[in-house]
């Protein structure tokens, strides 16, 4: 190993954060310090080191394809300082290997930051964030991706690409599973909860790692849902709902912002300046750094917007994108250079570019604590407590949507055989969801082992995957990471399954029936232009049915898929997401009544595709929403609304009251309402606010949620929760003035169970 050898300054910069180290370790560094630091660092640094810090690039190891990797080992690259960061190593020991280099061999030894997708869990796996967002808690959300990033750190992995909080209103898109739906009040409480979960109370906090609001912005409203599609959004709906979670997490601390793919109105966004820099940094305030999208600088030039990679690095670098990330060679170290000496770029430029990444290392601790310590991240991996807590959060995000005749829950006793069928019912991968690499496969509960476990040894189950479901095009991330599909049954083989899977629904008391989509069938690159369950799922699912037995039907999926003959025709219907590690022990516990479910939709179930967009939040017409007037074919209705979900247990809402019904802009309304567990047995109900501007400059939707708070309830319980509305809960931005309005109006208020809550008040806003 290369001794250390330090210049004068970086040396007694290094003797003074020894110093420090102490201190450091109970209290993060200020911002103020960070930026002192940093600025003295970037005093020393090459214009070569400092355009290496803007550089991230992936690393899958050295025996991956060459289109993935850069043009020279990593190891020299690192040596060199031609890179600032690498994502995707996850190995401590390897972590600590390539930092060894950073910090000895490269010319100021400035320590790499490790970055990860660290979306839903990282060796534990929790619900996906649609399911997170389904559980309408935000604490709990906190706490587990609060554990998510002691695992991820534990291995010396800095930085989390988490939370998306992209606003998804059309189910067809596949990254609508990896946000918290449709509404911006839900998804901005979802982004504020995972930053501060990610980051703890403040950057560099131990145990905790940097989070990343991504993608900045208006990813979620591709065209078609087709990924990577342009977005056209207008300013209003830029301002009132896709930007609102974004600011969310600015203001919750998040230290950087991913920038995406796509074209926002025509300028990419990853060379959008009015969105990186007005409205980012001179609008919020944003003292972090920005994050390309992987390859989303050089893809400036496929865009057909800069003329080639080395515009791509000027018009990203000077629209605000500090680090770029890169699959191979990155745009920046290639072009920068070059732009800078034909005056393309300003060193200032560059320097205003380094500068917060630089201040992120420093706060994040990596100049004092650069490795990991390979032998605690063994324990904290294994901390049964992190499963017990992907349990309740599966628990708690599971929505049911239908139990007629209360099928649910089941009782033991009565029960002699069970059948357990579907494609998804014991699918380890598949009770994951996307974005789980990390995940100890071996100790995953699928739906089918979790009620063998709760059923007990001895239990009569019988189990039949009934059809096979695949992509009619294969997915990229297959193929990365070496996942094969089973080989697809001959037509008799197929048949024979379906029979089997008949067969067994009519030897059984009940059937629990697992359908969904795979895990490959949700996600990034995971679009699709039908929302019928896929393949051969519906036959199935119906021919189960006709055997006559009770149906229980699970679903493990990322978005909402046709349920119309389902909704009819079975019983009992579980909404558990691909709900994570200890998904199927959770599932158990749900159908078997050791919990009750209280998980809301965080998203509007639509009946059929062709119904898509269909946010409850839409404005309102001349004509009411009755049938027949917005379809001739279908209800214009969802199928199930948004903020829908049964319990166990019913509850009843009472005493709305405000504490005033006229105010003047600057006052605050106090809302109050009473909830009462009418039922049998404990439970979750989740009081939702919801408001309407009845007349203004423009207008406004026909309910807009605006708060929430989920409660538990004993039988014949009654808890009143509270709420306020305020000018920043009420204000919106008008496309007639062309910014932030309030108007003195007759405001309507809500209170209930989902968006077609009927307990209302009113107050009126006067001059
Ligand atoms: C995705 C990002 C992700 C990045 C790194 C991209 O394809 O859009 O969400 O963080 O890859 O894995």
């Amino acid at each position: 190993m290369q001794k250390k050898q330090y210049d004068a300054p970086i040396l007694l910069l290094l003797l003074a954060f020894l110093g420090m180290a102490r201190f450091a370790a109970a209290q993060a560094m200020s911002e103020q310090e960070a930026a002192a630091k940093a600025q003295q660092i970037l005093s020393q640094l090459s214009t070569g080191e400092k355009i290496g810090q803007l550089s991230q690039l992936f690393y899958f190891g050295p025996k991956a394809p060459a289109e993935l990797s850069p043009g020279m080992p990593i190891e020299d690259a690192v040596a060199k300082g031609d890179v600032g960061s690498l994502l995707f190593v996850t190995d401590p020991a390897t972590i600590n290997r390539l930092q060894h280099i950073a910090v000895e061999q490269s010319p100021h030894h400035i320590p790499l930051i490790f970055g990860f997708d660290v979306i839903h869990g990282f060796r534990t796996i929790f619900p996906v964030p649609l399911a997170m967002a389904a559980s309408w808690d935000p604490a709990m959300v906190t706490r587990v991706q609060s554990i998510a990033a002691q695992e991820a750190r534990s291995v010396g992995i800095d930085w989390a690409f988490a939370p998306m909080v992209d606003i998804a209103r059309d189910p067809r898109w596949g990254r609508i599973v990896e946000g918290a739906g449709e509404d911006p009040y839900l998804g901005s409480a979802m982004a504020a909860a995972q930053v501060r979960g990610f980051q703890g109370d403040a950057i560099g906090e131990s145990d905790h790692l940097l989070a990343t609001a991504k993608h900045f912005a208006g990813y979620g409203a591709a065209e078609g849902g087709r990924d990577y599609e342009a977005s056209y959004i207008s300013d209003a709906q830029l301002w009132n709902i896709y930007l609102q979670p974004f600011h969310a997490a600015v203001k919750a601390g998040v230290g950087t912002l991913m920038s995406a793919y796509m074209d926002l109105n025509d300028v990419p966004a990853s060379g959008n300046r009015w969105l990186l820099h007005d409205v980012l940094r001179d609008a919020w305030g944003f003292q972090g750094f920005v994050v390309s999208d992987a390859d989303a600088v050089k893809s400036l030039a496929a865009h057909g917007f800069a003329k080639d990679e080395q515009d791509a690095a000027v018009r990203a670098v000077t629209a605000g994108v500090n680090m770029e990330m890169a699959l191979g060679h990155d745009a920046y170290t290639k072009g920068l250079p070059e732009a800078l000496k034909q005056g393309l770029v300003t060193e200032r430029q560059v320097d205003e570019a380094v500068l917060p990444i630089l201040e992120m290392k420093l706060r994040m601790g990596l100049f004092d604590h650069p490795y990991v310590d390979e032998a605690r991240s063994e324990r904290i991996l294994a901390d049964p407590e992190h499963r017990a807590a992907a349990r309740l959060a599966a628990e708690r995000s599971a929505v049911l949507l239908r139990n007629e005749g209360s099928l649910l829950p089941l009782k033991q006793s009565s029960l002699h055989r069970v059948a357990v069928i579907g494609p998804l019912a014991d699918s380890k991968l598949d009770t994951l969801g996307s974005w789980s690499f990390q995940e100890k496969l071996p100790e995953t509960v699928t739906v089918l082992e979790g009620l063998k476990n709760k059923l007990g040894p001895g239990a009569d189950v019988l189990y039949e995957q009934g059809v096979q479901i695949r992509r009619k095009y294969p997915s990229m991330f297959d193929a990365l990471f070496g996942v094969k599909p089973e080989p697809e049954w001959p037509a008799s083989e197929a048949k024979q399954h379906l029979d089997n899977a008949v067969r067994a629904a009519r030897e059984s008391d009940i059937v629990v029936l697992v359908l969904g989509e795979a895990q490959n069938m949700s996600g990034e690159r995971a679009s699709r232009e039908s929302l019928a369950l896929p393949g051969e799922e519906e036959q199935l699912l119906e021919a189960v049915a006709a055997a006559g037995k009770p149906v229980v039907l699970v679903m493990l999926n990322g978005r909402p898929l046709d349920l119309r003959w389902a909704s009819a025709h079975v019983p009992a219907i579980l909404e558990a997401w691909y709900p994570g590690t200890q998904g199927g022990n959770a599932i158990a516990d749900l159908l078997f009544g050791d919990a009750v479910p209280g998980g809301k939709l965080p998203i509007t179930w639509p009946r059929d595709v062709g119904q898509v967009p269909q946010p409850y939040a839409h404005n309102t017409t001349q004509d009411p929403e009755d049938s027949g007037i917005r379809y001739w074919d279908e209800e214009s209705t969802p199928l199930y609304p948004f903020g829908y979900g049964l319990s166990y247990t019913t509850f009843a809402f009472s005493n709305l009251k405000l504490d005033r019904s006229a105010v003047t802009p600057a006052d605050t309304v106090n809302v109050s309402v009473d909830v009462t567990n009418t039922g049998a047995v404990a439970g979750d109900e989740v009081v939702q606010l919801y408001t309407h501007q009845r007349y203004g400059l423009a207008s406004r939707p026909v309910r807009e949620l605006k708060g929430f708070e989920r409660v538990s309830l004993k039988p014949g319980e009654t808890k009143t929760v509270h709420f306020a509305l305020d000018r920043d809960q009420l204000a919106y931005w008008s496309a007639a003035t062309h910014g932030w309005t309030f108007d003195p109006s007759i405001y309507d208020v809500w209170a209930g169970d989902d968006s077609r809550a009927a307990l209302h008040a009113q107050f009126e806003v006067q001059k």
